[in-house]
């Protein structure tokens, strides 16, 4: 049996023409937290679980901070390879395509940093009240990948300013960004799904 380097749940296709999705879950959550969501977003999507390795006060989270929405950026480097590395020892071990991420709040953060450092570990991904996650990310080049970016408004967590910059840069590095501020706060809402829905069923291959 394969050794996995992070615990995980997987979850194998039932369309081959739905691409994996990589689910990563936000401070507080485990591998359980986004399957349904993942399934209802991209039904029939492989999808790769996995759980982040930090614990903050007992919290699973994917990299470190240092407060609220200040981050341990050589933990955030460091992570994002590790998980980079843990992407390509499950496409091995249970023949995958490069997966689309789809990561809420920290989850969508370690996502954004593995698009600055690994960028052939992802095929895309959809972020959900992501903010900058490294305050200088090496030049990448992001063309051909999609990018969804969902924020919202009165995010208490995250400023407006902050994620348009993020978008920006993704778009600069060459990445196909859609970019959508809602009315709403940290937590995700109806709408989120809505846009989520739409913009998988436009990744069918
Ligand atoms: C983070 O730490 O990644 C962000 O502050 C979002 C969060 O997990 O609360």
């Amino acid at each position: 049996m394969t050794e996995f380097s992070f615990i995980h749940r997987y979850e194998p296709a039932t369309d081959q023409g739905r691409p994996p999705l990589l689910l990563l879950h936000g401070t507080g959550g485990d591998e359980n937290d986004l399957i349904n969501l993942g399934r209802m977003v991209s039904p029939g999507s492989a999808l790769l679980s996995p759980r982040g390795k930090i614990l903050e006060n007992g919290m699973p989270r994917f990299f470190r901070r240092l407060a609220e929405g200040v981050f341990d950026e050589e933990d955030v480097r460091f992570r994002a390879n590790e998980l980079a590395d843990f992407v390509a020892e499950a496409r091995d071990a249970y023949g995958l395509g490069a997966p689309i991420a789809l990561g809420f709040s920290n989850g969508a953060n370690i996502a954004a940093a593995m698009l600055m450092l690994r960028p052939e570990a992802l095929a895309g991904a959809a972020l959900l009240r992501a903010m900058i996650p490294l305050s200088d990310a090496p030049k990448v080049d992001l063309t051909g990948k999609r990018v969804l970016m969902v924020s919202g408004q009165m995010d208490p967590i995250i400023p407006t300013e902050n994620s348009a910059r993020l978008a920006t840069s993704l778009a600069a590095s060459g990445a196909d960004v859609q970019h959508e501020t809602l009315p709403t706060g940290h937590g995700l809402s109806q709408t989120d799904l809505q846009l989520l829905v739409k913009w998988f069923a436009e990744s069918r291959k």
